[in-house]
C-alpha cells in the first residue's frame, strides 16, 4: 500500500498530496472504486451532490476498516443550492446521503457569479466550520476576483480551490495567487480526461527517462508543482499505479518541457468560471 505525504492547510489540517476523484462513478461501481482505492492507499476522496455519488461515496467509507480520521472526505454545494440558509440545508442533506456526521472538506462548487450568491454562501460554510461539522472549507472554480472579494467581505480566505489543472491548462496565474495567499491547489482532469496529453512528447520522453507510465509523470508534474490531483480511475490497477508517484522526481528540465504544453485556452470542456452556471 502507498501513503502519499500531506499538505498542511492554513486551518491547520492536513490534506493528503493526492486524492482520488469519484465522477462520474455511481452505485455500486462508486462503492467498489472507492473501496478498492481506500484498500490501496487513498485517503482523499473527492465527491459532489451533483455527482449522485454520495450514498455509495459515504457507504464505502462507512464500511472501510479505515479509521474515519484518516480519511479526507470532501463533497461541494451545487450551484442551485447557493444562497446562505439553501447552503446550510444541502449540507444536512449530503451528512444524510453520505450517513456520516461531518464533513472534512466542503467546497462551493462553482462561483456562478451570474446568481451572485457565493459570498452568501460562503458565510455558511464559515458557520459549518465554526461549528465543526466541516473540518475544512474551500471553493472551486474560482477566479483571483472571486476570492478577494471573499476575503474582503468575510474576512475569511478559502483553505483550498479545486481547478481544472493539466499539462495543456497549467494555471500559471491563478497558482500563483493560491501560493501568496496560502491557499491550497487542487487540480481536476489532472490527467486531461480524454485529451492527448498522455500521449505528448515531453510526457512520453519523461516516462522513458524514468520508467514509469505517462501517468504517472503527469501526477508527479502535479505534485512537484504543489498541485493535489485528483485522478479518477475505476480500474484497480491504474488506481495503484496513479498512487504510485512519490519514489522518482522529475527534472526541472522536464518540469518546464510539461509545462510548456500549455495553451493560452487549454481548458478540455470549455467552462470558464466567468461564465459557467453549474445547476
Ligand atoms: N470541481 C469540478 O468542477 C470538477 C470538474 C471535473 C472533475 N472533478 C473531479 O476531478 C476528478 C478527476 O477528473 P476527471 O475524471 O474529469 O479526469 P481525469 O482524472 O484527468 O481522467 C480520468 C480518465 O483517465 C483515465 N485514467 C485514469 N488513470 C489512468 C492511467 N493511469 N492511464 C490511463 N488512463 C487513466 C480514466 O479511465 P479509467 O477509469 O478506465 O481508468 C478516465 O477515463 C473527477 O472524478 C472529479 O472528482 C471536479
Amino acid at each position: 500500500m502507498t501513503t502519499a505525504p500531506t499538505h498542511l492547510l492554513a486551518d491547520g489540517n492536513l490534506l493528503p498530496a493526492i486524492g482520488f476523484g469519484t465522477y462520474p462513478l455511481r452505485a455500486d461501481a462508486a462503492v467498489s472504486a472507492v473501496t478498492c482505492a481506500i484498500d490501496a492507499g487513498y485517503r482523499l476522496i473527492d465527491s459532489a451532490v451533483n455527482y449522485g455519488n454520495e450514498d455509495a461515496v459515504g457507504r464505502a467509507i462507512r464500511e472501510s476498516p479505515v479509521p474515519r480520521e484518516e480519511l479526507v472526505l470532501t463533497t461541494k454545494v451545487p450551484g442551485r443550492a447557493q444562497g446562505y440558509d439553501s447552503t446550510l440545508a444541502s449540507f444536512d442533506q449530503s451528512l444524510s446521503l453520505l450517513g456520516l456526521d461531518s464533513i472534512d472538506l466542503y467546497l462551493i462548487h462553482w462561483p456562478n457569479p451570474g446568481d451572485d450568491r457565493y459570498v452568501d454562501t460562503w458565510r455558511a460554510m464559515v458557520q459549518l466550520h465554526e461549528e465543526g461539522r466541516a473540518r475544512s472549507i474551500g471553493v472551486s472554480n474560482f477566479t483571483p476576483e472571486y476570492l478577494t472579494r471573499l476575503q474582503s467581505e468575510t474576512g475569511v480566505l478559502p483553505t483550498v480551490n479545486q481547478i481544472e489543472m493539466h499539462p495543456y491548462f497549467p494555471q500559471l496565474e491563478l497558482r500563483e495567487f493560491h501560493a501568496a495567499h496560502n491557499i491550497r491547489t487542487e487540480a481536476w482532469s489532472p490527467l486531461g480526461k480524454g485529451s492527448d496529453v498522455l500521449a505528448s512528447g515531453p510526457v512520453i520522453a519523461a516516462a522513458d527517462a524514468h520508467g514509469v507510465t505517462p501517468a504517472q509523470v503527469v501526477l508527479r508534474w502535479h505534485t512537484q508543482l504543489d498541485s493535489v490531483p485528483l485522478p479518477k480511475s475505476a480500474d484497480p490497477e491504474r488506481q495503484h499505479q496513479n498512487l504510485d508517484i512519490f519514489d522518482f522526481e522529475l527534472t526541472a528540465d522536464e518540469l518546464v518541457d510539461i509545462t510548456l504544453l500549455g495553451r493560452p485556452d487549454g481548458r478540455l470542456f470549455g467552462a470558464d468560471p466567468r461564465t459557467h452556471n453549474e445547476q
